[in-house]
C-alpha cells in the first residue's frame, strides 16, 4: 500500500438536508455527523479524507476532476444524479479512480426510477440500504480494495 492515500467523499443534491429531510427514509444523521466519522475513519487509517457536498452537478464534476490529482479513490452518494446523470458517469470514467458508490436508502426497495443507476457498473462496489452506517461500510470496503 502507497504511504498515505487519499479519499474524495462526494455528496451529491439534498444531502446537505439530511437530518431533517424524510428523516423516516434517511433518518436523522446529519451530513456533518457524517463526515465527521468518515474524517475520524481516515484519520484511524492513516487516510486524507475530503469530503463535499453540492446541489450542482457542475460543482460536483469538477471536484471529480480535481480528485485525479490527488486522491486514490472516490466515494460518492450521488443521491439523485445517480439516476440521471450521464455527465456525472463520464466524469468519474475520466477520473479513472475506483469508486464506491452508497446510499443511505434501500433504493431497490424504493420506485422503479432509483433502481436504475448510472454509476454502478462503473464502480468497484455499491453499498445501500444502511442509512449512514453505508458510509462506514463503503469506505472500509474501498480501503481495502486499495490495499490489495
Ligand atoms: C439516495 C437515494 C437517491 O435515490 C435519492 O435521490 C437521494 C438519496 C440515498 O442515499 O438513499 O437523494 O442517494
Amino acid at each position: 500500500m502507497p504511504e498515505s492515500l487519499g479519499v474524495q467523499v462526494l455528496h451529491g443534491p439534498n444531502l446537505n438536508l439530511l437530518g431533517t429531510r424524510e428523516p423516516e427514509v434517511y433518518g436523522f444523521a446529519t451530513l456533518e455527523q457524517i463526515d465527521h466519522e468518515l474524517a475520524a475513519l481516515g484519520k484511524e487509517h492513516g487516510v486524507e479524507v475530503q469530503c463535499f457536498q453540492s446541489n450542482h452537478e457542475g460543482a460536483l464534476i469538477d471536484r471529480i476532476q480535481e480528485a485525479r490529482t490527488w486522491a486514490d479513490a472516490i466515494l460518492i452518494n450521488p443521491g439523485g444524479f445517480t439516476h440521471t446523470s450521464v455527465a456525472l458517469r463520464d466524469a468519474l470514467l475520466a477520473a479513472d479512480l475506483p469508486v464506491v458508490e452508497v446510499h443511505l436508502s434501500n433504493v431497490h426497495a424504493r420506485e422503479e426510477f432509483r433502481h436504475r443507476s448510472l454509476v454502478s457498473d462503473i464502480a468497484v462496489g455499491v453499498v445501500c440500504g444502511f442509512g449512514p452506517l453505508s458510509y462506514r461500510l463503503g469506505f472500509e470496503a474501498l480501503l481495502g480494495q486499495l490495499r490489495d
